[in-house]
């Protein structure tokens, strides 16, 4: 029945492949290191409760907006606006132009230092499995030894870029989805074994109350917008690639069930990680902390005194490439969707190219290149990325959303709902066209300091002073 829609540029063969793959997206390094990180210093419960009302008000109407955008489209990001503005003539087209070409280049940005960082999870891998003999896996030193080496950073990032291109290059049901509905399964067994593996070897308690125990003296404001900033980077919205998977969705009968299992599986895969790495932490007596010296320096270190923990640390490592990959992959399809679609590339050549062209600017950040005097070029990008284009994406496809498609398109997804389609659909509405434009306008007016006058005096500070993949200020531990 469904073979007439079936076109050149590929589709998802089912809904649960369509459903992995969005998980996969979704669930990367923004899980495993910010999340729980964030989640303990800004008030444990109560933090997971403000962040849930985050998701909830801004990201669930996002997600539904850009996989309904890309489902209506059929199309890239910039092709699928185009289409569906086009009853506002010219003022469609400029905005649909602007917003693709924005978040196919944010798409590109991202992807070249998230990159160098999952090759560093590669390294950690290949080192756990004792595949690098002539170092020695737990020693603290490894990792600073690692970004300072231009060389072994530029090899792995090479390596994870070959990975990434690869998958795209198979396509979206023989790559994408085959791999996704393969390892993202195998994610949650082992966050799921790992967690039995806590509970056995001590730690739980003191994560759990880390994580979980409301404390809503810490619960700042610059909690609430940190918990809004993060609800972008990690459902992956914001940069066209929930649009992207779903103009590879046959159906559209379950968009709005999928975008609420998504962000649900998201948050799930987020705490259980949280719950286990401080455990980790707990157990080997340290402060928790975020960012790479957590997973790169503190985890290590502990995982040589555990029980069994050589055999932990390559499974905790192969889950973390799985995450990062998976999302990788979403970054690359959404430019090359845009290169196949809008400029008729054959797939394996925009892959092949603009892999290539990702991978260049990835070295530059793995050698170390400076973008200021201060700043590198890999934290220099992952602040414009994470800060400013990401919110401004999100903006961007919530106007669009709301005011500029045809409410027929936007609201097509509730007309399957068989109850209160009408309700839900009046909901959403309000909430894209009011709601999340001024929610994320006040998380990017943040993001550019503007409320820091107002915000001083708060504590703690915002853990990740730059983007989402950078170091707090002072790690812990
Ligand atoms: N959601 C990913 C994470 O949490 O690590 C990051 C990401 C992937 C953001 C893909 C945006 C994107 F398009």
């Amino acid at each position: 029945m469904s073979e007439g829609t079936t076109t050149t540029r590929g589709s998802f063969a089912s809904n649960f492949g369509f459903m992995m793959a969005a998980v996969g997206s979704a669930v990367g390094l923004g899980n495993i290191w910010k999340f729980p990180y964030i989640t303990g210093e800004y008030g444990g419960g109560a933090f997971v409760l403000v962040y849930l009302v985050c998701i909830t008000m801004v990201g669930l109407p996002l997600m539904y907006a850009e996989l309904i955008i890309g489902r209506r489209g059929g199309s890239d990001i910039l092709g699928a606006l185009r289409k569906l503005t086009q009853s506002k003539g010219a003022l469609g087209t400029a905005f649909s132009y602007l917003t693709g070409l924005m978040a196919v280049l944010s798409a590109f940005l991202m992807l070249a230092f998230y990159s160098v960082v999952a090759g560093w999870a590669v390294y950690f891998f290949l080192l756990s499995v004792g595949l690098i003999p002539a170092v020695e896996f737990g020693n603290a030193t490894v990792f600073d030894e690692l970004a300072a080496n231009a060389r072994t950073s530029a090899i792995c990032h090479t390596v994870f870029m070959l990975m990434t291109i690869g998958v795209v290059t198979l396509g979206v049901h023989r790559g994408i989805e085959f791999l996704c509905k393969t390892l993202m399964p195998l994610l949650f067994v082992i966050l799921t074994a790992m967690l039995g593996y806590v509970a056995y070897t001590g730690g739980l308690d003191q994560s759990l109350s880390f994580l979980f125990r409301p404390d809503f003296s810490k619960l700042t404001s610059s909690a609430v917008l940190e918990a809004l900033g993060h609800a972008f980077f990690t459902l992956s919205l914001g940069m066209g690639a929930m649009v992207t998977y779903g103009s590879y969705l046959k159906e559209e009968g379950r968009v709005i069930r999928d975008s609420v299992a998504i962000a649900a599986l998201d948050t799930i895969v987020a705490l259980l990680a949280g719950t286990v790495i401080f455990a980790v932490v707990f157990q080997g007596d340290l402060e928790p902390s975020a960012g790479p010296g957590l997973l790169f320096q503190t985890l290590p270190e502990l995982f040589v005194n555990m029980p069994g923990g050589r055999f932990v640390a390559c499974v905790f490592f192969g889950l973390v490439v799985f995450a990062a990959w998976s999302s990788a992959i979403s970054l690359l399809e959404v430019v090359v969707a845009y290169f196949v679609d809008e400029w008729k590339w054959p797939r394996f050549v925009a892959a092949g190219g603009i892999g290539a062209g990702i991978w260049a600017l990835g070295l530059a950040c793995a050698m170390g290149v400076m973008m200021t005097q201060d700043t590198t070029l890999q934290d220099g990008l992952d602040d414009i990325v994470s800060r400013y284009m990401l919110p401004i994406g999100g903006l961007l496809i919530a106007i669009a959303a709301g005011w500029l498609v045809l409410p027929e398109d936007g609201l097509s997804g509730f007309r399957h709902m068989v109850k209160g389609g009408a309700v839900f659909g009046g909901i959403w509405q309000f909430l894209i066209r009011f709601v999340t434009p001024i929610m994320v306008t006040i998380v990017l007016l943040w993001q550019m300091g503007l409320f820091d006058a107002w915000l001083k005096g708060e504590t703690p500070a915002p853990p990740a002073e730059k983007g989402e993949l950078a170091a707090p200020k002072e790690p812990a531990g």
